[in-house]
């Protein structure tokens, strides 16, 4: 038994919650995880990340170098900055340059709610409207073939 659980049921729920934030074994605000990190040019994996009590869908991208630059891995919420609704990784980028009228040259965040886009290969710039702001980013550290995802930016999913 966790002396979390043996404190609940010794004391009781409320005196169990004070002593387990004096003995530091309340619930963190954030709960860090660890991912396979993407190996291959534009590979996605996806995540959740657990913060203050709410689940944030996650994404890890390998984007390739340009110019015999190296590959860099680029993280995002998949909550959209316009209102909320879940993108998506979407390697049929010359479809959606069809759908929004753009020309498009590598995979894109896309989301289907209002049609925002986000280039992955630019920091997640906004190539369409109406979000208004790049997608939130998580902080990682690299562990060979994992990532741990340890941080979301301050603000994911608040919509202003
Ligand atoms: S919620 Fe994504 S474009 Fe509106």
């Amino acid at each position: 038994m966790r002396r979390k659980d043996f404190l609940r049921l010794s004391i009781g729920a409320p005196l169990a919650a004070a002593f387990a934030t004096c003995l530091g074994l309340a619930a963190r605000a954030a709960t860090t995880v660890r991912v396979k990190k993407p190996s291959k040019a534009w590979e996605a994996t996806e995540f959740t990340f657990e913060k203050d009590g709410r689940d944030y869908p996650g994404l890890a991208l390998r984007v390739p170098g340009a110019d015999g630059k190296p590959d860099s891995i680029y993280t995002a919420c998949r909550l959209c900055p316009h209102e909320s609704c879940t993108f998506g990784f979407e390697t049929n980028y010359q479809l959606v340059g069809r759908i929004i009228g753009k020309e498009l040259s590598n995979p894109v965040l896309f989301c289907r709610c209002h049609m925002s886009v986000f280039d992955p290969a630019r920091g997640g710039e906004v190539l369409n409207g109406p979000a208004k702001r790049v997608p939130w980013r998580f902080d990682t550290v690299d562990e060979g073939n994992e990532l741990h995802v340890v941080a979301l930016e301050e603000g994911a999913g608040e919509i202003k």
